[in-house]
């Protein structure tokens, strides 16, 4: 691994991410490469990261793992560059959301093995919970190379292709989910009157601290919440309220459907 070259087609948000964590996990910035449509923006990144921007072809050529970080719209025509430019085995990892692996296949080099990851946000602050799937020719080997980049952002689980609809509703919606919650409990702290400042503080640290008790304690979340509920107290006095309005019903549903609309959206590139 210490010898790949890794290209980043399309450094965004997400591909920007990558690059910085990359180079704080120890790359080399001569061992990576980047794509980007405004010359403006390369000159921007190499300036801050001294990684040289390149051609799809050239990097195509010039890359042993090939990372696409284009919006899904952005992909046919980054494709129709790809086809003709990727030598046999460099490997392909996709972070677009939603497109199968079965896509690139049909489009690159018979044998290309691809990688389909769906990574979310928190990659941009280093702390991405990414799935990551084989596609046909993928093997345990290029598995254990995209492990190896993306927790250099994060954490990162396997899990079949199929089960990537799933995903993208639990992890990859997941952070929106937290901020909706967040942003309901700040209202609450304002009907009770306090200044939506220290309501903004208070509920912030507490996600801050209560992620990092679920993280590091190896308690189970049930174990975490009893221990804060006492007999005839003020926590089972609100947890009455929160099953009375089906908040956990609601959750159930609300990430059905997201999956739902998932699988929907994916049966475009079908
Ligand atoms: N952000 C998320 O929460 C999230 C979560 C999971 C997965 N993803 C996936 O990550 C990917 C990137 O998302 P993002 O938020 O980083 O998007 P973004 O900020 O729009 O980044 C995409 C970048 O690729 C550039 N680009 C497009 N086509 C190109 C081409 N042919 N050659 C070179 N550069 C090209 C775009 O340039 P322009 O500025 O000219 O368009 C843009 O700078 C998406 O596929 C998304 O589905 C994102």
């Amino acid at each position: 691994m210490a010898m790949t070259t890794i290209a980043v087609l399309g450094a965004g948000k997400i591909g920007e991410a990558l690059l910085s964590g990359l180079l704080s996990a120890g790359r080399r910035p001569e061992d990576l490469l980047f794509t980007e449509r405004y010359a403006q923006r390369a000159a921007e990144l190499t300036e801050r990261y001294g990684v040289r921007a390149v051609d799809t072809a050239t990097a195509a050529t010039d890359a042993d793992v090939l990372v696409v970080a284009v919006k899904p719209q952005d992909i046919e025509v980054l494709l129709d560059t790809l086809a003709t430019a990727v030598t046999p085995g460099t490997l392909v990892v996709s972070l677009a959301a939603g497109l199968p692996t079965a896509l690139y296949e049909r489009r690159l080099p018979a044998g290309t093995p691809v990688v389909r990851v769906m990574p979310n946000t928190p990659m941009l602050v280093g702390e991405a919970m990414s799935a990551i799937s084989a596609g046909t020719h993928a093997g345990p080997e290029h598995l254990a190379v995209v492990e190896d980049l993306l927790s250099a952002v994060g954490k990162v689980v396997r899990v079949p292709e199929r089960q990537q609809d799933a995903v993208t509703a639990l992890s990859g919606s997941g952070p929106a989910y937290f901020f909706f919650l967040v942003e309901a409990m700040i209202d609450a702290g304002i009907l009770l009157g306090l200044p939506r400042d220290v309501a903004t503080q208070l509920i912030i640290q507490s996600a801050v601290g209560a992620a990092v008790m679920l993280r590091d304690s190896g308690e189970h979340p049930v174990a975490l919440r009893e221990a804060v509920t006492s007999p005839g107290g003020t926590t089972i006095a609100a947890v009455r309220e929160l099953e009375n309005h089906r908040v956990r019903a609601a959750l159930l549903s609300a990430i059905e459907a997201a999956a739902l609309r998932s699988a929907e959206l994916g049966r475009a590139h079908d």
